[in-house]
């Protein structure tokens, strides 16, 4: 960024000029404009410029957690950005057909719950400050992931009990490193620590139930229990979205039965609503570990 340096740059015909240590979310978003200028980029392309700055943000995010590196507070805001704009289109088909194209389960799993939990608190009409709270749960609620041991977390087969048993910690780890960290906010803490506790006493780390789970975590944990549902893993088919909601609403008094309701409306089409299939039990079993 020396005056040199941008006198040559302008003598080039640049038309902007970045530092080099900038974010690779600054540096795909630039580029991604300069292929497709705002009004005269259709909408699919600003969709998927804004895809691949959450995954540049995530990538950010998650190799810093890896290196036991502080989690990069710009990263996480500019994955939350480009969710929320993104979820502005409201074109939420288009940014789960993108998920699936990324072949790393963990980035698929955590850029489809935080697509969802985006979608859910734009339908939900949240201030842009909530949403921003919600994304940042989003984003970061399954962080802990990265200090479990790789032969569990990518097991290609059900876990053993014991191996479930050091799964069931990457809450509580998540929720230590942004506590370390400090300056989380405390809705973004509480989903990192409880989204895999349910309202009837039945989920973990601690076993919290009703008032004791705030709305923001019930978001995150509707999200996540679908996203997991619907993924496609080695180790289980894909769930078509009508039997994943279905299973969501036979789930009862675990989840919060008002939101499950909204959130119908974000992930199925307004026929399928209407043929009332969601209603069915079609599915037992809860989500895979992966969740
Ligand atoms: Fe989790
Ligand atoms: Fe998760």
């Amino acid at each position: 960024m020396s005056r040199r340096c941008q006198i040559q740059a302008n003598a080039l015909g640049a038309t902007e000029i970045l530092s080099a240590d900038v974010s690779a979310v600054v540096l795909l978003d630039r580029v991604g404009l300069l292929l497709a200028p705002p009004g005269q980029s259709t909408s699919a392309e600003e969709l998927g410029r804004r895809f691949v700055a959450a995954s540049a943000g995530l990538s950010d995010l998650m190799g810093a957690a890896e290196a036991g590196l502080g989690l990069p507070k710009q990263a996480i805001e500019d994955s939350v950005t480009a969710l929320n704009r993104a979820a502005d289109s409201g074109d939420l088909n288009s940014w789960l057909d993108m998920v699936w194209r990324h072949d790393d389960a963990t980035y698929q799993h955590c850029l489809l719950v935080s697509g969802l939990a985006a979608a859910f608190a734009h339908r939900l009409g949240f201030r842009e400050a909530d949403r921003r709270l919600i994304g940042e749960a989003a984003v970061l609620h399954d962080i802990g992931k990265a200090r479990i041991p790789l032969d569990i977390l990518r097991k290609p087969a059900s876990l053993s009990p014991a191996e479930r048993e050091v799964m069931r910690e990457h809450p509580g780890i998540g929720h230590d490193m942004l506590v370390t960290q400090g300056g989380f906010a405390p809705v973004v803490l509480a989903a990192v620590l409880s989204h895999h506790e349910y309202l009837d006493g039945s989920g973990y780390p601690h076993r919290l139930s009703g008032s004791g789970i705030p709305d923001a975590v019930r978001i995150i944990t509707i999200c996540d229990v679908y996203a997991a549902l619907i993924e496609r893993r080695s180790y289980k088919p894909p769930i078509p979205p009508g039997e994943a909601y279905a299973a969501l609403v036979a789930m009862g008094g675990k989840l919060d039965r008002d939101l499950v309701r909204v959130f119908g409306e974000v992930v199925l089409d307004a026929a399928i609503m209407q043929l009332g299939q969601y209603g069915r039990p079609v599915l037992e079993r809860s989500a895979g570990h992966a969740a």
